[in-house]
C-alpha cells in the first residue's frame, strides 16, 4: 500500500528519503509528505498529487537534518489532501508519525483522545497515533510511549515515529503491515552504520543489499548507530541479517517508456527463470525445492484450495482446472477476502494454496492464517522473497521473475501459470499423470519462451488494433475451459489501466444475456485457440457476429477459418491445451497496455489503486 520511509545517520536525510520515495511512487501515490528534525525542531512538509508536488514544494528549502521520515499514501480514510497527508503531528508539534494501514477502532480512540483535550486536524485514522503517543510521552522515552501507544489500537500498522525531544532516534513497529530495516555500510571506521526503515525493499536497495525483516508485534528503537529489536514478550530479538539480491536495474524502465511494456517484453524470460533448475525433462519430472519438506502430505493431499486476490485468483482459477482436469484431484479456487470471513469447513488432507506476487497482501495473509487455523497445510506461490506470505506459509514455491514495479500484473501472472503447470507435474507424477504425458508437457514447456517471443514480435499488430477501439466505452472478453479465466484477466487488465468498462464471460454464458448488449459499437475479445473447444468457441462467435458485435479473435496459427467471422485476429503458435493461457494473456496484456497508452493514462500508477494491497 503507502510507502514508509525513514533514515537516521550521518548523511543529508532528506535526498535519501526523497530517492525512497520515488522508488514506493508505484505503492500509492495520491499524496506524499517528509518531516525532518532541524536544528531541534521538527520541519514537515507534505502535498497532495503526485510526487512532484513534493519535490516542487521542496525546491527552495534546503535541510541539514541527518534524520527524517517519508511516506506517500494510498488513502483509506480521508481524501487526499494536504492536510491528509503523513507525516501526521500531536498537539505540541514535536511527533511526527508516519503509518501505513487502518486502525479499526478509530471512534472510538478519537473520542477519547477528544475528551481529554487533543485536537485532531486531518480525516485520517493515522492521526491517531501520533496523540496517543503525545498522551503516554514523558520527552525521553520514545520507545515507551509508542508501546504504549500500540496496546490501544486495533487494525493493521506499519509505524515510524520521531520526536524533536529525542532528535537521536527513530521508532518502528509492525502488525500486519510491512516493515525493512536496511543497514547501511560504515562511511568510516568506528562510525555509525546510519539506518533506512522502509515498507518496501526497492527503497533501501540503492543504500544496502543487508536487512532485517521486522515480525508482526515488532518494536524498532533505531540511532544512528545501532538499532534494538524488542517482541511482544519484552525479549530483544534483533533477527537474522538477510542479504537481498535483487538488482537495481529491476527497479528502472531500462529505456521503456512504461514499466508494464518493460515487464511484459521480459516474458520469454520470465518463463525460462521460472522453470530454470526445476525440470528433470529425461525422468518426465520436476524439482520443487521449496516442496521438498511436504512432499509425503502432498502425496496424500485430497483437496487443494487457492486462496488468492485479483490477478493471482484468477491464476488460482487455471490452477483448480488443471489439478482437476489433468489429476482428477479435487481443487478450488477462493477469494482471499472472502475465504477469511467464509466460515468454510477444510477436511483432512486439504492443502491451502496462497498465490501472491508481492506476498503481502492482507487478505491473502488473513486467508492463510484462517486456513492454518482450520488445520491445513498452507503453502504459497509467492514472487517477493522473504516476503510476509512467503514466512508465513509451511513451504513453497518463488516465482523468481524479479520486482514487479507497475501496478498492473504481468509478468507475475505469466509465472504463477508456470508454476502452477510445474506442480501439476509434481503431484502428477505422485498420482496417475504417465511418464510420457508428462515429458510432453515439460518438452512443450521448453519451448515456450520462444513462443513469448513470437507474440511480442506482434506488438506493432496490437498496438494498431488498440488504436482502432481505444474510444470505445466497453469491451466483453470470452473464453472457455482454461482460457476462461484469460477473458477474466483481459477484462481485469484493460479495467485496471483505461478505465474502459470491460467484462469477462464464459463464451456460452453469452447467450444467457450479455448477448443483449452486443450491438455494432461492442467489440469482442475471444480467446479461441484450436483446443478442444474450438468448435463451441466459433459458434458463440457466429452468435457475436449476427448482432453485429465485432470481433477480436486470439486464435492458433493458421487459423484461416476465423477470419470469416472476426473483424481482427492476433495469432499465437500452436502448444499444448493447458498451455495455452500463457500464450493467451500477453496479447490480452498489450492490448489492455496499448488502449491506456492511447487514451493517455497514467499506465503505471492507474488511479485508486497501488501495488500491494496490505489494508482490508
Ligand atoms: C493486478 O493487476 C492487480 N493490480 C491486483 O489484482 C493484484 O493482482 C492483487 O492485488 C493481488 O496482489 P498480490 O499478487 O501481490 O497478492
Ligand atoms: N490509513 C492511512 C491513511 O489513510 C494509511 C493508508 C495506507 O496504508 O495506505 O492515511
Amino acid at each position: 500500500m503507502c510507502g514508509i520511509i525513514g533514515y537516521i545517520g550521518l548523511k543529508p536525510s532528506l535526498p535519501i528519503l526523497m530517492d525512497g520515495l520515488k522508488r514506493m511512487e508505484y505503492r500509492g501515490y495520491d499524496s506524499a509528505g517528509i518531516a525532518v528534525i532541524e536544528n531541534g525542531q521538527l520541519k514537515t512538509v507534505k502535498k497532495s498529487g503526485k510526487l512532484d508536488a513534493l519535490q516542487a514544494a521542496l525546491a527552495n528549502q534546503s535541510f541539514s537534518s541527518v534524520i527524517g521520515l517519508g511516506h506517500i499514501r494510498w488513502a483509506t480514510h480521508g481524501a487526499p489532501t494536504d492536510l491528509n497527508a503523513h507525516p501526521h503531528s500531536d498537539c505540541t508539534g514535536k511527533i511526527a508519525i508516519v503509518h501505513n494501514g487502518i486502525i479499526e477502532n478509530l471512534a472510538e480512540l478519537k473520542a477519547e483522545l477528544k475528551a481529554e483535550g487533543h485536537e485532531l486536524k486531518t480525516a485520517t485514522d493515522s492521526e491517531v497515533f501520533a496523540h496517543l503517543i503525545e498522551k503516554y510521552y514523558n520527552g525521553h522515552n520514545l520507545s515507551e510511549a509508542v508501546l504504549q501507544a500500540l496496546t490501544k489500537v486495533k487494525g493493521a500498522y506499519g509505524l515510524a515515529v520521531i520526536s524533536s525531544s529525542e532528535p537521536d532516534k527513530i521508532v518502528a513497529a509492525r502488525l500486519g503491515s510491512p516493515l525493512i530495516l536496511g543497514i547501511l555500510p560504515q562511511d568510516q571506521p568506528n562510525q555509525g552504520n546510519g539506518y533506512v526503515i522502509a515498507s518496501d525493499a526497492a527503497a533501501i536497495l540503492p543504500f544496502t543489499k543487508e536487512v532485517v525483516y521486522l515480525e508482526d508485534n515488532d518494536l524498532a528503537i533505531i540511532t544512528g548507530e545501532n538499532y534494538e529489536i524488542i517482541e511482544k514478550s519484552g525479549k530483544c530479538n534483533n533477527h537474522q541479517k538477510q542479504h537481498l539480491d535483487w538488482d537495481l536495474t529491476e527497479a528502472e524502465k531500462e529505456g521503456y517508456p512504461h514499466f508494464m511494456l518493460k515487464e511484459i517484453m521480459e516474458e520469454p524470460k520470465v518463463v525460462a527463470d521460472s522453470m530454470r533448475g526445476r525440470l528433470i525433462p529425461e525422468q518426465g519430472k520436476v524439482k520443487l525445492g521449496g516442496l521438498i519438506d511436504v512432499l509425503p502430505q502432498l502425496k496424500s493431499a485430497r483437496r487443494i484450495i487457492f486462496v488468492a486476490c485479483g490477478t493471482a485468483h484468477y491464476a488460482g482459477r487455471i490452477g483448480e482446472y488443471l489439478m482437476e482436469s489433468q489429476l482428477g484431484l479435487p481443487a478450488e479456487v477462493e477469494y482471499a477476502s472472502e475465504f477469511r470471513y467464509n466460515e468454510s469447513v477444510l477436511e483432512p488432507g486439504t492443502v491451502v494454496i496462497a498465490i501472491s506476487q508481492s506476498g503481502e497482501t492482507a487478505d491473502t495473509l488473513a486467508a492463510i492464517r484462517q486456513a492454518k487455523k482450520l488445520g491445513a497445510l498452507v503453502l504459497g506461490i509467492v514472487n517477493v522473497v522473504g516476503s510476509s506470505i512467503a514466512r508465513e506459509t509451511t513451504a513453497g514455491v518463488y516465482n523468481h521473475v524479479g520486482l514487479e514495479i507497475s501496478v498492473a500484473s504481468t509478468k507475475a501472472f505469466v509465472s504463477q501459470l508456470v508454476i502452477l503447470v510445474l506442480l501439476t507435474i509434481l503431484l502428477g507424477r505422485q498420482r496417475n499423470l504417465s511418464e510420457d504425458k508428462a515429458k510432453e508437457i515439460i518438452s512443450e514447456l521448453e519451448n515456450l519462451p520462444d513462443k513469448i517471443k513470437q507474440i511480442l514480435e506482434q506488438r506493432d499488430i496490437i498496438e494498431t488494433i488498440a488504436k482502432k477501439y481505444a474510444q470505445r466505452n466497453n469491451i466483453i472478453f470470452i473464453g472457455r475451459k482454461i482460457n476462461y479465466p484469460i477473458a477474466l484477466e483481459g477484462a481485469l487488465k484493460l479495467k485496471e489501466i483505461s478505465y474502459l468498462h470491460a467484462e469477462g464471460y464464459p463464451a456460452g454464458e453469452l447467450k444467457h444475456g450479455p448477448l443483449a448488449l452486443i450491438d455494432a459499437t461492442w467489440p469482442v475479445v475471444a480467446i479461441a485457440p484450436q483446443d478442444s473447444v474450438y468448435q463451441k468457441n466459433l459458434s458463440n462467435l457466429q452468435e457475436v457476429k449476427a448482432r453485429d458485435g465485432q470481433i477480436i479473435a486470439i486464435a492458433t496459427a493458421g487459423d484461416e477459418a476465423i477470419k470469416e467471422l472476426a473483424k481482427e485476429v492476433i495469432y499465437l503458435p500452436k502448444t499444448l491445451e493447458i498451455l495455452y493461457p500463457i500464450l493467451a494473456v500477453i496479447p490480452l496484456q498489450l492490448l489492455a497496455y496499448f488502449i491506456a497508452k492511447e487514451r493517455g493514462c497514467p499506465i503505471d500508477q492507474p488511479r485508486n489503486l497501488a501495488k500491494s494491497v496490505t489494508v482490508e
